[in-house]
């Protein structure tokens, strides 16, 4: 029987100040309780022009190997899924590889497909270890992304930003995931996209929320397929799910669909929302919409909040990313996974951060549009993290 593969250490990364949602309501003249009631977000993170996304995924990484003590030397695949790329051509991997000191025998690239693009890195490197291109090595897979639309707009109160960091090997210590037990699903749709020429996300809201749980049906019912293929039949037995989560409702919303696909009625489906999905949501509804990081966000969430009671269970996960991808995979929690994530402190880089004025938001917002010409600047002293500084001379500066 083959060694089992899967996530052997997990990591968060958020900027160091939040919006706070009621804040952000009374600015806009809305309700507080259609922010966090109505779309389940309590506060959203905002980054600043020196914690950009390859700064942002630095962070998450750099606490992966410092908490999880697993070996650099010995990363073989190194994968960034965005969809807030830094540029046309150079890839956000190829600064994280540098700025951690990575092996230069490594397999370095960027994967975009919205959402979905750390997912696509995660099957990836799960594929590339059963295959034994792996050869022992491990994979590192950094999900970072900035969440922006439009101020004013309805998107407004679903953004956010922040990285999850992933270590995928052969001797996992949080989730075994098998090879060939997923479902995937596909569609060229316009739900949701950003156009070259802008930060902001073009968005068709409802028509979104709409393709998502379109996807869902159809990469579960991918999964079923691929299960009893597989005959595994009995991976449809979950203890928990996690969705992706854009805001906490639509994890809610995707929830009641799935149980409705398998014959149970809306109440039912709240029933069991509060034991098999409301665990996941606690620390996305502190830090927003990360787009591709989003659903580990969860996973986070979940694995922080009851690691030791799910030792040995099963772990449903959702992948979407609008455009549209979407994949539907199950984890299993490995014994001895409830002390180690002690050890990982997942949520604590929610402590201590600053929450923001209105004010401040804006200006940050405003200085966030012309980043990417920005000249270099001096650090702040009390920068002790890897920052983006400016650029000079058409590159790029990070202070590491
Ligand atoms: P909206 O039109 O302003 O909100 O935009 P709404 O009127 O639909 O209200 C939202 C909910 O609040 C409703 O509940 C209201 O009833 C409730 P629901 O019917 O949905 O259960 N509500 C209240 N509740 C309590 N007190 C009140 C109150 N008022 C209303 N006073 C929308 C909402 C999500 C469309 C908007 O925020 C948006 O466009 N967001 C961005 C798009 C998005 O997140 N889509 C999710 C699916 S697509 C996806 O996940 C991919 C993505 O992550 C990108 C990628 O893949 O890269 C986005």
């Amino acid at each position: 029987m083959q060694n089992p593969i899967g996530l052997d250490a997990l990591a968060i990364a958020v900027p160091e100040g939040y919006l706070d949602m009621g804040d952000l309501a009374a600015a806009r003249g809305v309700a507080p309780s259609k922010y966090t009631e109505g779309l389940l977000v309590s506060k959203m993170a905002v980054a600043k022009p020196h914690e950009d996304p390859v700064a942002l995924a630095a962070k998450a990484a750099k606490r992966l190997f410092e908490t999880s003590g697993a070996d650099l030397s010995k990363v073989g695949m190194c994968v960034v899924g965005t969809e807030t790329g830094v540029d046309h051509s150079k890839p956000v991997a190829a600064y994280l590889h540098r700025l951690l000191g990575l092996p230069e025998r490594c397999r370095v690239y960027e994967a975009k497909h919205a959402c979905f693009g750390g997912t696509v890195g995660v099957l990836s490197a799960i594929e590339w270890i059963a295959s034994g291109a792996g050869k022992g090595r491990t994979a590192l897979i950094v999900c970072t992304d900035i969440a922006r639309y439009g101020l004013g707009t309805a998107g407004e109160p679903t953004q956010g930003a922040g990285a999850v960091a992933l270590l995928i090997s052969e001797k996992p210590r949080l989730l075994t995931i098998e090879p060939g037990l997923d479902g995937s699903y596909a569609k060229d749709v316009n739900d949701f996209w950003r156009p070259l020429y802008s930060k902001d996300a073009v968005v068709d809201g409802h028509h979104s929320v709409q393709c998502y749980l379109d996807a869902l049906a159809g990469a579960y019912n991918s999964f079923k397929q691929a299960a009893a293929e597989m005959d595994h039949r009995d991976a449809l037995n979950v203890a928990r799910r996690c969705y992706h989560v854009p805001y906490g409702k639509m994890a809610k919303k995707a929830h009641r669909h799935l149980m409705a696909l398998e014959g149970k009625t809306e109440a039912e489906a709240d029933e069991s929302y509060n034991l098999e999905v409301a665990p996941s949501l606690r620390i996305p509804s502190q830090v927003g919409n990360i787009y591709t990081g989003s659903l580990y966000l969860a996973l986070a969430s979940l694995l922080d909040t009851e690691a030791e009671s799910l030792e040995g269970k099963r772990v449903a996960l959702f992948s979407y990313g609008s455009g549209c991808g979407a994949e539907y995979y199950v984890g299993e929690v490995v014994k001895g996974a409830g002390a180690y994530v002690k050890a990982l402190k997942l949520s604590q880089p929610l402590e201590n951060r600053r929450r923001y004025t209105i004010a401040e938001y804006e200006a940050i917002r405003q200085a966030d549009n012309d980043v990417d010409r920005k000249p270099v600047e001096a650090p702040q002293a009390a920068q002790n993290e890897v920052a983006f500084l400016g650029v000079e001379n058409e590159r790029r500066v990070y202070k590491a």
